[in-house]
Formats: C-alpha cells, sequence, structure tokens
C-alpha cells in the first residue's frame, strides 16, 4: 500500500436522493488508498431540489404504476444527468442510490433513475442498486450507512451514536476500538415523513415540512394519540428492522387522520408537534434501553431533521447524559453524510471489498454491493 498514491486517487460523484422526495444530493469525493480506510478529500457538496413533477411523484410512491414506474426510471435519470451536467464537475466513477419506490425485503426493493443516460453523458462507469445484493443474501437491504459512519466516527475508547433523520429514522451506534461489541444500526421509525405529511395537509401544500419546527413549537401534546401511535408494531421488532413508505407512508398518516383529525388550526400544531413527540420518542426509547455492553456519551446528527429544533430539544431533554451535536467531521455535515455514504459504497465496490454488515441488515454473508453500468462506446 501506499508506493504510489497518486496512481491510487480515485474521484466518486455520490448521489442520494431520500424517501422525503425533496431532491438530489451529491457529494464529490476524491479517495486515496486501497483499503477500508482511505484517505479523502470531500471536493464538492450541493443539494439540487426536485422539480414539482418529480416531487409528486415519488412523495406517494406506492401509487405509481408499473408503466408510471418504467417511464420515471428513465425519466429521473435522465434528470440526474442533466442536473450533473450543469455542475462541471471532475469525477472517474458516479455511485447513485436512486429513488426507492418499493422496499419490501425479504422479497424486493427498487431503487430507479436508470443509470445509462449518466453513464453516457459522462463517458464513466455508474455503480447503482445498492441494496439488492443484501436482500438476496436474505438482508433487509437496510440500513447502508452504518459501515460509513464506522469509517468517518470510529473512535478509540469511546462509543459514538449517529442518528440520521430523514424520512425515515436510522441510529447507529458504533463501538470505540477498546470495545469488542459489534456495531448496531437499525430504523428506529418514522423521520420527518409523518410531520411532513401533517404540514403539507395543513398548508394545502404550500409547505412541504416544518420549517425549524416552528409550527411544533406551538402545538400541545395529544397524549392519546400519542400512546396510541406506539402501539405500532414496527417498534416492537427485534433488529434487523428497516421501514419505508410500507410502513409509515400515506395509508398509515390516514390512518392516524381517522384517529385525530385536527378541526382547527390549533389542533393541527398539536397533530405536528405529536409527531415530532413520536419521531423523537421511538428515537430516544432505543437509546435509552441500549444494551450495557454500549456506553456512548455523544450523538452526531444528520438529514433534514438535524434543522428541526423542536426536535433536537426533544432529544435533548429525554437524553441528558449525551452530548448532542450536527454531523460535522472533515467536509462531512448533516446535509451531505448520506451522498458522501454512497461515494463511499462506491469506493468500497471498486476496491472490491463487502459492504453490509451482516449483523445490522441480518444478510446470511458479508457481499460487495452494487452493479456496475458501462457507458456504450461508440
Ligand atoms: N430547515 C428545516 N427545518 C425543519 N425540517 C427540515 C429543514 N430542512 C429539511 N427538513 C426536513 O428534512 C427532510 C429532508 O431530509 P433529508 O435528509 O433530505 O431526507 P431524505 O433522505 O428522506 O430525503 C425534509 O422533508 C424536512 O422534513
Ligand atoms: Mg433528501
Amino acid at each position: 500500500m501506499g508506493n504510489n498514491d497518486a496512481e491510487q486517487k480515485v474521484n466518486i460523484l455520490g448521489l442520494m436522493t431520500g424517501s422525503s422526495a425533496d431532491g438530489l444530493d451529491l457529494c464529490l469525493v476524491s479517495f486515496a488508498g486501497r483499503d477500508r480506510s482511505p484517505v479523502y478529500e470531500v471536493l464538492h457538496s450541493q443539494e439540487v431540489p426536485y422539480p414539482k413533477y418529480l416531487q409528486d411523484s415519488f412523495i406517494n410512491p406506492l401509487e405509481l404504476s408499473d408503466a408510471e414506474i418504467a417511464q420515471l426510471d428513465g425519466e429521473l435519470g435522465a434528470w440526474f444527468a442533466a442536473e450533473i451536467a450543469k455542475l462541471k464537475l471532475d469525477f472517474d466513477f458516479i455511485a447513485s442510490h436512486g429513488q426507492t419506490i418499493k422496499h419490501e425485503p425479504p422479497n424486493f426493493t427498487l431503487q430507479i433513475g436508470n443509470p445509462a443516460a449518466m453513464a453516457d453523458t459522462f463517458n464513466c462507469p455508474v455503480i447503482y442498486d445498492f441494496r439488492t445484493a443484501d436482500v438476496e443474501q436474505g438482508g433487509q437491504g437496510a440500513p447502508l450507512i452504518p459501515i460509513v459512519d464506522q469509517y468517518l466516527l470510529q473512535q478509540d475508547n469511546s462509543d459514538v451514536l449517529a442518528l440520521n433523520i430523514g424520512g425515515i429514522a436510522n441510529l447507529t451506534i458504533v463501538p470505540g476500538l477498546h470495545n469488542s461489541a459489534p456495531v448496531l444500526a437499525w430504523d428506529t421509525g418514522p423521520g420527518n415523513t409523518l410531520m411532513d405529511k401533517a404540514v403539507r395537509l395543513f398548508s394545502q401544500d404550500r409547505l412541504s415540512y416544518d420549517e425549524s419546527g416552528n409550527l411544533a413549537a406551538q402545538g400541545k401534546l395529544n397524549l392519546k394519540l400519542l400512546d396510541e401511535l406506539l402501539e405500532h408494531e414496527f417498534y416492537q421488532r427485534n433488529p434487523p428492522r428497516s421501514a419505508g413508505q410500507e410502513q409509515f407512508g400515506k395509508t398509515y398518516f390516514q390512518q392516524i387522520l381517522k384517529q385525530f383529525y385536527p378541526a382547527s388550526d390549533e389542533e393541527f400544531k398539536d397533530l405536528i408537534y405529536t409527531l415530532t413527540v413520536l419521531t423523537a420518542k421511538t428515537i430516544t426509547g432505543n437509546i435509552n434501553s441500549l444494551s450495557t455492553d454500549y456506553s456512548p456519551t455523544s450523538m452526531y446528527v444528520g438529514g433534514g431533521g438535524a434543522f428541526n429544533k423542536t426536535l433536537m430539544n426533544l432529544l435533548r431533554a429525554e437524553l441528558p447524559s449525551i452530548d448532542i451535536s450536527e454531523m460535522n467531521r472533515e467536509g462531512v455535515n448533516q446535509s451531505n453524510k448520506e451522498a458522501f455514504g454512497f461515494a463511499y459504497l462506491g469506493y468500497l465496490f471498486l476496491s472490491e471489498l463487502t459492504a453490509n454488515l451482516p449483523g445490522v441488515t441480518g444478510a446470511g454473508k458479508a457481499v460487495m454491493l452494487g452493479k456496475l453500468c458501462k457507458p456504450h462506446r461508440s
């Protein structure tokens, strides 16, 4: 290793489009090395919001027909290529997560955004479909970011928590090198998805989320509703577990509205606050009942939910012994961590290294993740 570092540098453009359907996150990373711990440098990060028709298409993906999915697969891939072209970036590979349409382990998982347009536009290989290989090994195909958390955050002598609050919330426990216990990770339940749906309904689609948690901050807790929502079977499941629109999508939100339909602006704020408390409680409950093999004292939060002050205050109130900060480490922050993560997963693929953590996903064994789409030769 290291005899010719210049030769071993590779620039990978990581692309993430999460379940919130707010847009494309990009992170261009230069990696130098050949093993699991390359030296990295973040060269460029950006968020490109979805145009309204893509946002509307992906907000309730389970309602799409097969024909619509096939059409959107091509349109989204072409949109990715067109948006990336505007940025004039220099990269060797693209690593693209794609937009999740269905996530039904152990049967299948589907992310779309056809890589061919990007491969041809930039004449570069695209690594894509990162989840299927894990599902084929009997795993959940999720979460995949824990190996990235380990790479970024593992300490010598202390255990660390990483929380991502996107549409769904995921928690990773990274043991320090002193601790022989394994990395743990699972989806805790809804992140922003239910709050976002309540805000859209309240604002008749003028708003897509609760800016800074300001609406929630004006609401009161509906304890009866909260107690009912905490009965959801997902929270009783033991890991490995992952969630998506199947558990916390439109159908579930409609059920919530049957339990409590807000009759006034005040009551809407109560609903938004109660859903914010639900997200906080399902996260903190998991942390407060962690096995005594782990003793984390710090937590790094990423994802758009890190901007929700009401939610962050609830987390801090319930976790007094944990130092909670926004993810921010050598160019990786709360906004680009997942796109960075897919660049790193692309690096692992190119280095022919396994990338799933079977203890986390439930897969039978560790395997390489991703497929390669090569450009057509002209
Ligand atoms: N300024 C903000 N205040 C409150 N919530 C925010 C803010 N910015 C983003 N969010 C929340 O974060 C979500 C997007 O988070 P993101 O990490 O992109 O999730 P995903 O990975 O599911 O796309 C938005 O839908 C919204 O709920
Ligand atoms: Mg997003």
